[in-house]
């Protein structure tokens, strides 16, 4: 029987969304593990408070603190974010052990659960960045793109993202995988609008694919489109959004998979490219600042932790 999950990684996407990275103040772990067993209750009860939110929540570490917290068994793919790089681009990972991704309807009731899970927290967390985003028209990039539409639907959606069986202690996980793109929109704004829908693959304001044979190897979707060795489509669920002030524009690219073996050889497929070299011109336009990997336990786990 899958275990409960976290309710920020299955339902559609938000208007709303708050991605807020921590690292753990290394003496106060007896107050941290406190705030994290009962971290889903305060999730939970404000989400009941105010029911026309929509409010969801996922709640997750990295490889660096796992231990602290749970020192007898360990996800089976909790590990660092991956490093790439070719002659133009490099993705790392940064700074950041604990995560809420909060999202909902409402600007307000998200700033609410912030805080109170903040507060739960005391001083026990250091804020490392802390982004604001907001749906953009009809689920569009800054660059003008619907970005979403190939998401896995349904049913698909949990078995995409969620851990199942073949990890039994941590049936009803996910791992979450972040980077924070800052684009250069006056760069991309001077493309023609062939050239930009080139660069993705797709048409823009017809939100139309490409056929595969018209598809650049450069093209996003098509570094991105990924098989294995049976055939079978490789799928992440996306809940990437955008983000702005007047002086840096972007998206928060984040994805949710049962596995982060799918999420990392998209990057690699991104960043290096196939034999040829050919790699994602997307990159040419828009820059990773940020890059972590984080595993989101089913609400079990969180119960446990005062045992
Ligand atoms: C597709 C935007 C980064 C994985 C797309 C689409 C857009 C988009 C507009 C087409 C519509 C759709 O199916 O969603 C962006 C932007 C990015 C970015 C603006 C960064 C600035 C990434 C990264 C990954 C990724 C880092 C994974 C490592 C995918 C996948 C698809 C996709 C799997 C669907 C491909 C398909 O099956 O057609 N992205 N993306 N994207 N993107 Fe990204």
């Amino acid at each position: 029987m899958t275990q409960a999950y976290q309710t920020g990684i299955i339902p559609e996407a938000s208007s709303d969304a708050l991605f807020i990275t921590f690292n753990l103040v290394r003496d106060r772990i007896a107050q941290a593990k406190h705030a994290l067993a009962s971290s889903t209750d305060i999730v939970h009860d404000i989400a009941q408070q105010f029911p026309d939110a929509a409010l969801y929540a996922s709640i997750g570490l990295n490889h660096a603190i796992w231990p602290l917290f749970d020192n007898t068994k360990k996800p089976q793919g909790l590990a660092p974010f991956p490093h790439f790089k070719n002659q133009q681009i490099e993705v790392n990972e940064t700074a950041g052990e604990l995560v809420f991704h909060i999202r909902s309807m409402r600007r307000d009731v998200s700033y609410q659960l912030a805080n109170a899970l903040f507060q739960a927290f005391d001083k026990s967390l250091e804020l490392v960045e802390e982004v604001s985003c907001f749906k953009y028209l009809d689920n569009r990039d800054l660059t003008g793109f619907v970005d979403g539409t190939e998401n896995p639907e349904g049913e698909k959606r949990k078995q995409v993202a969620l851990v199942g069986a073949e990890d039994p202690d941590f049936e009803g996980g996910s791992y979450l995988n972040l980077m924070r793109f800052v684009h250069d929109l006056d760069k991309w704004e001077h493309q023609d609008l062939k050239s930009q829908e080139d660069i993705y693959g797709r048409t823009k304001y017809s939100n139309e694919e490409y056929a595969a044979s018209q598809k650049s190897p450069h093209a996003h979707t098509k570094r991105t489109s990924l098989k294995d060795s049976n055939g079978q489509s490789l799928e992440i669920l996306r809940h990437s959004m955008p983000f702005a002030s007047l002086t840096e524009k972007g998206l928060m690219f984040a994805s949710y998979s049962k596995t982060p073996n799918i999420f990392n050889q998209m990057l690699e497929s991104m960043v290096k490219g196939d034999e040829q070299g050919h790699y994602d011109h997307l990159m040419r336009f828009t820059t990773a600042h940020t890059g972590n990997a984080f595993f989101i336990p089913a609400t079990r786990w969180f119960t446990t932790l005062l045992d």
